[in-house]
């Protein structure tokens, strides 16, 4: 009996493993990830709370039912699926890299009975904004710049000035860290429901504050440090908006 009971365990711990390895980030899982519903730990999990949170985050920012919103890195529409039901019929538009989230995101939306409000979902990996045909009101990237390269997001600031209607703001998070040409030590981080760590050269990437200055200067874009948005997030806010 002990014998099968140990084994259960060491499979059961493999079973932890495995998922928290498919997930990524080196994530440690406070609970086993389900094999259904994957996309929802593969956009980082707290389903439910971090996708509500982003928008009351936008309508606390003044986000109106009318205004057109780019969801930047929308992944399976964690927070899409709330801003969706919030904007008027084809207000919402989302861009993403991976086409099993984007297909996962449409399973969601036909789940929450949201397909007649006609979001716009387009998968590329190159911030092609302009490939919308449109002008945006608000755009918002959640948890994408943890994931990103800074020539990445040099690429993804200098689309959204192109898409960016004069009045307009950019939101996006990002893991604050020390500055790497002083310290390259990774920084543990902690949720209640996983630990890991962020590290200056890989995924999951943390930036100083000050980056923003630099990454900015010459595009048009004022950078102001919004920090803790409130909800479960342990992402920093910035804000972006046109300066012309
Ligand atoms: C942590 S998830 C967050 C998803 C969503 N914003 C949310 O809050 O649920 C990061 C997302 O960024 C997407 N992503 C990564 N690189 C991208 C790129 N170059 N262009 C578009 N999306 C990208 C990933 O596929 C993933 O869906």
């Amino acid at each position: 009996v002990a014998t099968a009971r140990r084994l259960r365990a060491g499979a059961g711990r493999l079973v932890q493993r495995a998922g928290e390895r498919a997930v990524g980030w080196g994530r440690r899982l406070a609970s086993p990830v389900p094999l259904r519903g994957f996309h929802r730990y593969a956009v980082g999990g707290m389903w439910e709370e971090m996708g509500r949170h982003q928008l009351d985050f936008l309508v606390g920012q003044g986000l109106r039912p009318g205004d057109r919103l780019l969801d930047v890195g929308c992944g399976s529409l964690r927070g899409g699926l709330h801003l969706i039901g919030y904007l008027d019929p084809g207000g919402y538009y989302g861009i993403d890299t991976s086409p099993l989230l984007l297909a996962a995101g449409r399973r969601e939306l036909v789940a929450a009975g949201l397909e007649a409000r006609r979001p716009t979902l387009l998968e590329d990996s190159d911030f092609a904004f302009g490939r919308f045909g449109t002008t945006f009101d608000v755009l918002l990237a959640q948890s994408l710049f943890s994931h990103l390269p800074i020539n990445s997001i040099q690429r993804c600031l200098i689309e959204a000035v192109r898409v960016l209607r004069p009045d307009g703001c950019f939101y996006a998070t990002f893991f604050e860290g020390p500055d790497a040409r002083i310290d390259q030590a990774p920084v543990r981080r902690h949720r209640p429901d996983a630990t890991f760590a962020t590290y200056p050269d890989r995924d999951p990437f943390h930036y100083p504050r000050d980056v923003w200055d630099w990454l900015c200067t010459g595009l048009g874009l004022e950078p102001r440090y919004i920090g803790a948005w409130g909800g479960p997030s342990i992402q920093m806010m910035m804000e972006f908006r046109r300066t012309g």
